[in-house]
């Protein structure tokens, strides 16, 4: 199975496959115009939210936000990889593979730097068991952390010794193994001797991270005393994306008997300590907040996911964070629940103190979702009487309507926020569908049309904001040990607030149709490269715009990222290898805008998304301080429409109440 999958094969074998029949002999497709819909194999579904055009080749799930191609389909669904789902679509094709000699493959690469990480997770185990400081490690694990062997062996805890180069020695004997130790994070390049490597982690106990299928790709070094970093983690590769991961899930599913429910927790001792303690189903984030991603992967192993937090202002800002990622991604039939634990407490203390029985009694009287979003829509008014009122049900409908449509729980909690509030429940579902869906008017609601740009935003929260104080660590080694992360400072603002609905609320109102999205420079920029990869090559950002924190820019740097990493690749190849659904979903609506048309002929494609970019430099300092203000507006309702959400809100609580 050697060399890479050449990119004309791929093209052909979209060319050739019909995603009509892929799909067709895989679930059942109702025919609605030029469209399919159907119930979305991917979530949970009572009314049809996945559609299928025919014509682009994709489908989209408004449901859960799944979307793609033919080849994305059959990896999803069939739950296989890119390669063995274009071996799948290729036998029914009749088609054979075939693959390029010489260069290997990015699957192969891995595979190598895969070996590399796992030689490295050997090393450090047996570092732990054979080092002449031995003793330094195993008191630190057996005495202060009271850890025992056996646990410290599931978890394949290591020891990574003081010097500079004891990982580069032993697993490092070749040139090809160097780098992929490079690649994978396990050593750092000398800054004044190119070629030359020191070892990332040194004099820290070691946690291996490994994937859902056990293989390692990543470690976490805790320093033994109070030394900066506190964890030291492996930093971003072709194998380990953070917040992709769930440190312990793999331990949590070769231990756990029946795993029927999987605990979220922050910290790695945390998974550890509570597995000493029986309970073998906790798993941690890496260092970021627990978000959409990680609770899709999550309920497709299990139907309850009780996420947990500390009990102070951080935990509890923590927790708001986690709420509004499960929303997009909640499911009948699957639970999330919140476990707020003691102030000064984290899982690993108080397992320690209380013992499983108790800490099992916590997780069964763990708080649900609806009470924490009502909490917090309650937490957050600032006004009496029926202004309070309206604000709080303002809140509570934010939140909801982040839920899938078709959800019965859903309806549910519209129900509770209606007997809360005095509002009637088809004004608040109304006011629900306006500003989630904005379904042009001749469309039938069960057959939304599929990848315009209003579609609605289910995994704004997919890629969290990280923990800052985790985060970044630079790989300069003078600053990347000595940087300080405060273990207090937390985001501010964890509930962005957006505007609630243009429209207002009285039954009769007339429901205006929106107007047909016209795309804004950037969009049009991006437009050009997804049709133009070929540009990228001639673009050059400057720093200041890629770091600017838009949306829509960093968008466009992602797509041109790719290009300029993958010069051969084309928009196909971006497709199936894009597994981020936010991502995917808004490169499909951009392919599939009126423009799209236009774009694809221009000549002079890199000049537009050049002026662009020079449009962007002139306006930087503009840009920042009209952010500025729009933030400063955020904090509290100001702006005319919402006031206006609120006044209207008041006068139904007060007409209902006389
Ligand atoms: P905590 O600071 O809460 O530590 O970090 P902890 O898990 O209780 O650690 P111990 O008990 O002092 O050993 C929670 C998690 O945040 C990430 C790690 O994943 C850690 O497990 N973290 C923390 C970092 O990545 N870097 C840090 O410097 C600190
Ligand atoms: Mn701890």
């Amino acid at each position: 199975m050697a060399g890479r999958i050449p990119d004309q094969f791929i093209d052909e074998l979209l060319t050739r496959t019909d995603i009509t029949d892929v799909v067709s002999s895989r679930i059942s497709l109702k025919k609605t115009g030029q469209n399919y819909s159907a119930l979305c194999p991917f979530h949970n579904e009572k009314s049809p939210s996945f559609s299928l055009n025919p014509n682009k080749q994709f489908y989209y799930c408004f449901g859960c936000g799944a979307g793609g191609n033919a080849i994305s389909f059959v990896m999803e669904h069939d739950h296989l990889d890119f390669v063995e789902a274009i071996e799948t679509l290729a036998k029914d094709a009749g088609m054979e593979v075939p693959r390029e000699q010489g260069a290997p493959d990015r699957y192969e690469q891995n595979a190598e730097l895969l070996k590399r990480l796992s030689e490295s997770a050997q090393f450090y185990q047996q570092q732990l068991t054979q080092h002449p400081d031995k003793k330094k490690a195993t008191d630190y694990l057996s005495k202060d952390r009271g850890l025992s062997g056996q646990i410290a062996k599931v978890f394949g805890i290591g020891y990574a010794p003081p010097g500079w180069d004891n990982l580069l020695r032993a697993v490092g004997t070749r040139a090809e193994s160097q780098e992929q130790l490079l690649i994978g994070g396990m050593l750092i390049e000398k800054k004044d001797q190119q070629g030359h490597y020191y070892d990332r982690f040194r004099d820290r106990i070691i946690f291996p991270i490994r994937d859902s299928r056990g293989r390692v790709i990543a470690f976490g070094g805790r320093a033994f005393g109070d030394e900066k970093p506190k964890y030291l983690n492996s930093p971003e590769t072709p194998v380990f994306h953070k917040n992709q991961e769930l440190y312990g899930l793999f331990e949590a599913k070769q231990n756990t008997p029946i795993l029927d429910q999987i605990l979220v927790v922050e910290g790695y001792m945390d998974v550890i300590v509570l597995a000493q303690h029986g309970i073998t189903n906790a798993v941690a984030t890496l260092g970021t907040s627990v978000n959409s991603q990680h609770i899709r992967k999550l309920f497709k192993l299990v139907s309850k996911v009780v996420l947990c937090f500390d009990g102070d202002k951080a935990g509890r800002a923590a927790a708001i964070r986690g709420l509004e990622a499960s929303l997009p991604v909640m499911q009948d039939e699957k639970q999330i629940r919140f476990l707020f634990l003691p102030d000064g407490e984290d899982p690993d203390s108080l397992v320690r103190k209380e013992g499983k029985e108790a800490f099992n009694k916590r997780l069964e009287d763990a708080s649900s979702l609806s009470h924490v979003l009502f909490d917090h829509a309650r937490n957050q008014v600032t006004l009496n009487d029926e202004e309070g009122e309206a604000q709080f049900a303002r809140n509570a409908m934010e939140m909801i309507r982040e839920l899938p449509n078709e959800l019965t729980f859903r309806s549910v909690l519209i129900r509770q926020l209606s007997d809360q509030s005095g509002i009637d429940k088809e004004t608040l579902s109304k006011t629900v569908f306006k500003t989630r869906r904005q379904t042009p008017p001749q469309s039938n609601p069960a057959t939304p049309q599929p990848y315009d740009e209003t579609t609605p935003p289910h995994h704004q929260y997919d890629n969290a904001p990280p923990i800052s104080h985790y985060e970044d660590y630079s790989p300069d080694p003078q600053t990347m040990e000595t940087a300080e992360y405060p273990r207090t400072q937390v985001p501010k603002k964890p509930f962005t607030k957006k505007p609630f609905s243009k429209g207002n609320y009285h039954k009769d109102a007339p429901t205006l149709p929106p107007a047909a999205p016209s795309l804004s420079r950037i969009k049009q920029a991006s437009l050009c490269l997804l049709l133009h990869p070929h540009i990228a090559q001639s673009i050059d950002l400057p720093d200041p715009i890629i770091n600017q924190a838009n949306d829509e820019l960093q968008f466009f740097c992602k797509i041109w990222r790719y290009f300029v990493k993958h010069p051969k690749n084309n928009t196909g190849n971006l497709l199936g290898e894009t597994t981020d659904n936010a991502t995917l979903s808004a490169l499909y609506a951009l392919l599939n805008h009126k423009d799209a048309n236009t774009k694809l002929k221009i000549v002079n494609a890199s000049q537009e998304v050049l002026d662009m970019i020079s449009g962007l430099e002139k306006n930087l300092g503009l840009n920042s301080s009209i952010e500025r203000l729009k933030n400063k507006g955020n904090e509290s309702i100001k702006d005319n429409s919402s006031k206006q959400e609120l006044r209207n809100l008041m006068d139904l609580i007060r007409r209902k109440k006389s």
